[in-house]
């Protein structure tokens, strides 16, 4: 088989700029080891999100320009709202500014004191944003799929029998919705396959809980569901991706992931209710129906960019590449979370560096030796993210979309052969100042 090439030419360049390791090492002490703190110029390779870091297509720029900025019922709304519901199927698509709103608006609707959303696995705003209205955030996933080292086809999947276990003990009365993250950004962006979201919504039914999706990833768990889901083979990923959606009463999306834009989300519900409340809501914070918290032409870009992403070369692009740098990084022994997810590499910190005590944030330690040693940023999903919750101690590389070539990659592989060399040097961290809510994102840290 021939190499699976960038299925786009470069039309717009933006320079990055390389800096000498001594100057690397001043500025992640400065920024006490979180590299959220580091100036964006200062980054080589920058793997901390495929979140809004996308690029665009000459035809989402071209629908920048289109974009109608009348405060109601813009041409680009019409678009948006066109493009959303056909894709969804869903009754009512409220525009929000990103995911996180979306969660917001939902869940101080839905949720409060001794109610209980489960999920495959939230991710971390949206057990935030649940937390907030004083409800329980709960994860509803088999020993298995977490388990870094099992090669399994659908390791996002809902615990099906814990899942109705959890829904009799708390009392469906308790249970305002079931979320399912597809993919499982917070367990190795792992896919969830289409029997499991079946078999999810079935025994919801049972109980008349509605599902929503975290739909942030769609079009990468349907291709994950085309290329390992028995009869999928020769499905449209448009197609799977609306029986994804067909399953749901509801879905919370991030336009900066498979909507390949830099901003932008929405909230989609069936019930005319819940989405008459959302609108209430939404204008409070968000702005208007027809943009809520958008501009026109971001309406624009969303629209086109959840057109393209279920184009087969690119999905097939897209999965390889965050693939190839797994294989690559697995071949000189750094453990992976197997199999590679659609968005990201997850690296086991852990036990990469077994020297390191959980206590000691391992994660976070490789991060910094990360930027130390090439410019590369990225993320720890572990102790720091989630404190003593937290079962595994992970980084992770997330690719942007349609952003780096193979040879980037290739000098991510040749930064981890250094650190590898002399990685028993990498030293652990404690807490300067750590902060309350989502500390992973403000807390600074000091070596121990
Ligand atoms: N749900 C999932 C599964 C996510 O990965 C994210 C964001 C959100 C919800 C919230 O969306 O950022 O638009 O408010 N994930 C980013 C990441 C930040 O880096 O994984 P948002």
């Amino acid at each position: 088989m021939k190499t699976i090439i960038e299925p786009f030419r470069i039309k717009m360049v933006e320079p990055i700029r390389m800096t000498t390791k001594e100057e690397r090492e001043a500025i992640i002490r400065k920024a006490g080891y979180n590299p959220f703190l580091i100036k964006a110029e200062d980054v080589l390779i920058d793997l901390l999100t495929d979140s809004g870091t996308s690029a665009m297509s000459q035809e989402q720029w071209a629908g920048m320009m289109r974009g109608d900025e009348s405060y109601a019922g813009s041409r680009s709304f019409l678009r948006f709202e066109d493009v959303t519901k056909s894709l969804t199927g869903m009754r009512h698509v409220i525009p929000t500014h990103q995911g996180r709103a979306s969660e917001r608006i939902l869940f101080s609707l839905v949720a409060d004191k001794g109610k209980v959303v489960p999920s495959n696995t939230h991710f971390d705003t949206t057990r935030a944003n649940i937390e907030h209205e004083g409800a329980m955030a709960a994860d509803v996933i088999s020993d298995d799929c977490i388990d870094p080292d099992l090669i399994a086809p659908f390791k996002g999947n809902m615990d099906i029998e814990a899942l109705e276990r959890l829904i009799r003990d708390t009392g469906p009365e308790n249970v305002p919705l079931c979320m399912l993250t597809v993919t499982n950004n917070a367990t190795g962006g792992q896919p969830v396959s289409m029997a499991n979201i079946r078999a999810t919504k079935s025994l919801l039914r049972q109980f008349d809980i509605p599902l929503f999706l975290d739909a942030c990833r769609f079009a990468e768990n349907a291709w994950f569901i085309k290329t390992r889901e028995e009869g999928y083979a020769d499905v449209s990923l448009r197609d799977i991706a609306k029986e994804m959606f067909s399953y749901a009463d509801g879905c919370t999306m991030s336009a900066k992931k498979d909507a390949i834009s830099n901003i932008g989300g929405f909230l989609a519900v069936n019930d005319d209710g819940l989405a008459q409340r959302i609108r209430a809501l939404l204008i409070l914070t968000e702005g208007f129906p027809t943009y809520g918290g958008l501009a026109g032409r971001d309406l624009e870009a969303i629209a086109q960019g959840l057109i393209e992403v279920l184009d087969e070369d690119y999905m097939r692009y897209r999965v390889r590449s965050v693939e190839f740098l797994g294989e690559r990084l697995m071949a000189m022994g750094v453990p992976i979370f197997q199999p590679t997810g659609g968005h990201a590499v997850y690296i086991d910190a852990g036990r990469f560096l077994p020297h390191i005590p959980a206590e000691q944030f391992p994660g976070q330690a490789l991060v910094a030796a990360m930027y130390v040693e090439g410019g590369i940023r990225a993320v720890e999903i572990g102790s720091v993210m989630f404190g003593n919750d937290s079962r595994h101690e992970l980084v992770r590389l997330a690719i942007p979309r349609r952003v780096l070539t193979q040879s980037h990659i290739e000098y991510v592989v040749e930064v981890f052969e250094d650190i590898t060399r002399s990685k028993t040097s990498i030293r652990g961290l404690k807490f300067a100042h750590e902060t309350d809510v989502l500390r992973h994102f403000t807390s600074t840290f000091e070596p121990v």
